[in-house]
């Protein structure tokens, strides 16, 4: 599903960002980014959707090498994702529903599949009620919730979503990451960056990625059994 060998990202300014990371993620498997800020999650995530190239070694997403200049391979990869950006990208002057849609426009959805997915995707993570409303108007944790509909109306194959958790209380951040964790029983593998270690910590069945200063180490926690 994802095989990282070897990668390394420098960035233009000569930040390195990630350090010789070698990764492995299976399908249906449930991955946790964590680690303090700046250690280089959101530049992995990016990576992982075409988004940055590795500097050195390579990346392979559903199959399909990420390698610049390869625009076919990585529109093919990036339609079979589901992305949860940190600063949520929402259009303004929209509302939620109208998001929801335009995230999957480019998809192979019949006009009417496109609606329904979205519906759908609005209930799940609690939003029916305000499927038109302006997402200007919505509360951060309200938009939040509509750019997290907006990844899973894609039905994707992979859910790759950064600081999905970030603002919202409690009982809403344990929501969300049910909702996302939910999507591993159908075989779709789901990375989610959170600072939200306290709401992983009685989690089964999970691999955990710490991150520090660029590197990585990973801790795959079984099931109990
Ligand atoms: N486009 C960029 N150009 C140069 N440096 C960058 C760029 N994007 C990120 N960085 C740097 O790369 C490092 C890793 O950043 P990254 O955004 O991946 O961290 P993060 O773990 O997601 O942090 P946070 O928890 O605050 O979201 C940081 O030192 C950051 O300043
Ligand atoms: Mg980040």
């Amino acid at each position: 599903m994802i095989e990282v060998k070897g990668v390394s990202l420098r960035y233009p300014d000569g930040t390195l960002a990630l350090k010789e990371l070698d990764l492995t993620i299976k399908e249906g498997e449930l991955v946790y980014i964590t680690g303090p800020s700046g250690s280089g999650k959101t530049s992995l995530l990016k990576l992982l959707m075409g988004m940055e190239y590795p500097t050195l070694g390579s990346v392979k997403v559903l199959g399909q090498p990420i390698v610049n200049g390869e625009f076919g391979g990585i529109r093919n990869i990036r339609k079979r994702i589901g992305p949860v950006f940190q600063e949520l990208k929402l259009v303004p002057g929209r509302n939620a529903l109208e998001n929801v849609m335009m995230g999957i426009r480019f998809l192979d959805f019949s006009r009417r599949e496109m609606k329904e997915n979205s519906v759908v995707a609005l209930e799940k993570v609690g939003l029916g009620h305000k499927a038109l409303s302006p997402v200007e108007n919505l509360s951060w944790g309200e938009a939040q919730r509509v750019a997290i509909a907006r990844a899973i109306a894609r039905k994707p194959g992979l859910i790759l979503a950064d600081e999905p958790t970030g603002n919202l209380d409690h009982d809403n951040a344990v929501n969300i990451l049910n909702i996302l964790s939910s999507f591993q029983q159908q075989n779709t593998s789901v990375v989610i960056t959170t600072h939200a270690t306290h709401l992983i910590e009685n989690q089964r069945n999970i691999t955990i990625v710490h991150m520090n200063n660029g590197v990585i180490s990973v801790e795959k926690r079984g099931d109990g059994n």
